[in-house]
């Protein structure tokens, strides 16, 4: 009978025989398949196994904080976290085409992932030989995965695209497993809920969610917006209760008052969506009282908006990302 723990026992087994003394790194994300892809190799493996973290300045907030507490504090994983981010937005400077900011992306993360191997291999004197990663069925699978057929619609950069010219042997513990499974063992391996819960993020991250130029300050004012929206959520039970839910900063200003003064600021839009797996998705009915609180919330408490509106467009004919 299959069991999360039944199914530990024999992976951590398996991988033990087949790395032997060999190196395995993993590319961490901070999202739900590769933190658990993450403490299981490392229960199985210690000090062979080497996460490599690449902040591309395109994360919520706090998110990159959080993933090196959690991994290199509290599970004590050899983890080389690079910053990124100047290189990024560098290279995103005045490109507003989505297709080109995940043309860009996709590239840069290739160039600094292989750059961190290169590093790890002369800090251990030889190159790892295994790739990890957090592959699950649905994305073995292709036609039944949303990363399909949407990827005619927009490429879909993950942290899983290396290109084969690295040359690792691969090791793909999930392949056979659907999500919810992968949940379960990260549960039992006590990976916290927030990743074990948290909502699909995209490979670009922020920059296909500051519509037009991506630049540090409209970054900034993003995360605000969208920390104040995920936290109440949060606070108000809904979270679980959307398939994903976050803010997009639109590359327009509208005049509005503040006390006596007009103010010039940017728009939000605010975008919570319920779906079975991305490929279709209905907009959320969040309660108008919610809605409300966290509008005042964001027009109060974030100097650059003036203005939040909710996204009440359904996928087809949108999608659920704006860009
Ligand atoms: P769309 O916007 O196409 O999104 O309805 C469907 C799902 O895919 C996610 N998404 C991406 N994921 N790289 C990713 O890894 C991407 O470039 C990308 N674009 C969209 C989106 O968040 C949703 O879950």
């Amino acid at each position: 009978d299959w069991t999360p723990a039944s199914f530990i026992e024999e992976k951590i087994a398996e991988v033990r025989a087949r790395v032997g003394n060999e190196h395995v790194i993993l590319g961490l994300s901070g999202g739900v398949d590769s933190s658990v892809a993450a403490v299981l190799l490392h229960r199985a493996l210690g000090g062979q196994l080497t996460c490599i973290f690449v902040d591309n300045g395109l994360l919520r907030k706090g998110e990159a904080a959080q993933v090196i507490t959690t991994f290199r504090d509290h599970f004590h994983i050899r983890l080389k976290a690079i910053d990124a981010s100047q290189l990024f937005l560098t290279r995103l400077r005045d490109v507003v085409d989505p297709e080109q900011k995940r043309k860009i992306i996709g590239a840069t993360f290739i160039e600094v992932f292989e750059q961190a191997t290169e590093e790890l291999t002369r800090e251990l004197g030889r190159r790892p030989r295994f790739l990890a990663q957090g592959t699950l069925y649905p994305d073995v699978i292709e036609s039944v995965s949303f990363r399909g057929p949407s990827a005619t619609i927009k490429t879909h950069h993950n942290v899983g695209g290396l290109p084969e010219k690295l040359q690792f042997e691969i090791i793909e513990p999930f392949r056979e497993l659907f999500k919810d499974e992968v949940r379960a063992i990260g549960r039992l391996l006590q990976v916290p809920e927030v990743i074990l819960h948290r909502h699909p993020f995209p490979g670009p991250g922020l920059a296909v969610r500051v519509i037009g130029p991506v630049t540090r300050e409209r970054l900034d004012l993003l995360r605000e917006a969208d920390a104040i929206f995920i936290e109440e959520l949060q606070r108000h039970g809904l979270y679980d209760q959307v398939w994903q839910a976050f803010a997009v900063l639109l590359p327009v200003q509208t005049v509005g008052v503040m006390g006596d003064e007009r103010t010039y600021e940017y728009v939000c839009a605010l975008r919570a969506v319920t779906s079975v797996d991305g490929m279709t998705a209905d907009w959320a009915r969040l309660p108008h009282d919610f809605l409300a609180h966290v509008s005042n919330r964001i027009v109060n408490e974030v100097r650059g908006i003036n203005r939040a509106v909710y996204d009440i467009s359904s996928k087809p004919p949108a999608t659920i990302e704006w860009e």
